[in-house]
């Protein structure tokens, strides 16, 4: 029977079932997972592997399919797929496979969780809580964002953006989004939402989300100049990737106060955060944890052992982006 290789330990029973079906299941024991220097040796001890789960942090590049030359399928617990070299993964004719839609819910809900964090300071509260620093109610403590009315700003339109936008209307703020192609008109009447160019949300919101894939095109978006253009006292939130935004830039604007606050789930050198980052009151600081309720994540483990039974049994799988 095939030889899987799973990254790390998965919620919920369906890598287990894998090993029922009498397949040989490598499964690592970091629960961050191998990463790919330990994936690479795997897979040279174990050259008849057929099919790997990796995690969102193993990079999936040349060198490691090299390692793996029965590899048929390579299924990504993640929706995100800058991790993965996809013209090694076509030159080598491996299937390559992700999990969209079933953790939008998730993340949108962790997005608005920062946001609303940032604006009303809720994480920056709770620390003088625990730090006995409350002396009691006071009409100047802690003075934030006023969320309903304030303007929503979201750069990437597609199922997480859209999620959050349905929020964001619970909670009456007006939203512009900027998108790489404009959404039917249809879906921004439904959403209530106004498109405008790249340049122009970020210039007019109040709060800024960022929900684009990190490409070529997204890294380093929220540049420097970007960032300072923004309105003084506005709020960033990224759960995208972190290397879409200039941390350092960001930092810099948190400190001046140009920024008011941002909320954060992803970074450029996960699990490094940035120090000047790590200093500073006005940033919530989540462990990229987007999807991570539990129902998605098992669900998200169902979906790669699913797309490896698929290719196995000689299928085409749901959600191929080779
Ligand atoms: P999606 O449905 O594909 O939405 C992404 C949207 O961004 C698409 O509408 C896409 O447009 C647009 N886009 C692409 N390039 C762009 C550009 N240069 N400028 C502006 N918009 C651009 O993906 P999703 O499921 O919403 O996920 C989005 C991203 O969220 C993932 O790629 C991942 O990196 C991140 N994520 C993070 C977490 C977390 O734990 N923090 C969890 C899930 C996802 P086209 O489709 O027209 O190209
Ligand atoms: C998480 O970051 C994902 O891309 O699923």
């Amino acid at each position: 029977m095939p030889t899987i290789v799973v990254s790390s330990p998965m919620p919920g029973r369906a890598v287990g079932s894998l090993s029922s079906q009498g397949h040989q299941v490598i499964s690592g024991d970091n629960p961050a997972g191998m990463g790919h220097d330990a994936l690479v040796a795997c897979l040279r001890e174990h050259p008849e592997t057929e099919a790997v789960i990796s995690l969102l942090t193993d990079k999936i590049d040349a060198e490691l399919l090299q390692a793996g030359p029965k590899l048929r399928i390579v299924a990504n617990c993640a929706v995100g797929i800058d991790n993965l070299d996809l013209a090694e993964l076509r030159a080598r004719k491996i299937v390559a496979t992700n999990t969209p839609g079933v953790l939008t819910d998730a993340t949108a809900d962790l997005a608005f969780a920062l946001l609303l964090d940032a604006c009303r300071r809720v994480s920056e509260g709770d620390r003088l809580v625990r730090s006995g620093g409350w002396t009691g109610w006071a009409p100047t403590q802690l003075l934030g964002m006023k969320v309903s009315g304030a303007t929503l700003g979201i750069i990437g339109f597609g199922r997480i953006g859209r999620a959050v936008a349905r929020r964001a209307s619970g909670f009456g703020m007006s939203v512009i989004y900027y998108d790489a192609h404009r959404a039917p008109t249809e879906a921004e009447e439904t959403l209530g939402v106004k498109y405008a160019p790249l340049d122009e949300v970020i210039r007019e919101c109040d709060v800024l989300t960022l929900h684009c894939p990190l490409t070529p095109e997204t890294r380093g978006l929220l540049s420097r100049d970007r960032l300072a253009s923004m309105r003084k006292g506005a709020v960033v939130v990224n759960t995208a990737r972190g290397p879409c935004l200039d941390e350092q830039a960001l930092a810099e604007l948190l400190t001046s106060g140009h920024l008011a606050a941002a909320g954060l789930d992803v970074y450029q050198r996960e699990p490094q955060i940035h120090p000047a980052l790590l200093g500073l009151q006005n940033v919530v600081l989540a462990p990229h944890i987007g999807s991570a309720d539990r129902p998605t994540r098992e669900r998200m483990a169902e979906m790669c052992v699913e797309a490896v039974t698929a290719v196995l049994a000689g299928r085409t799988p749901n959600h191929v982006v080779t």
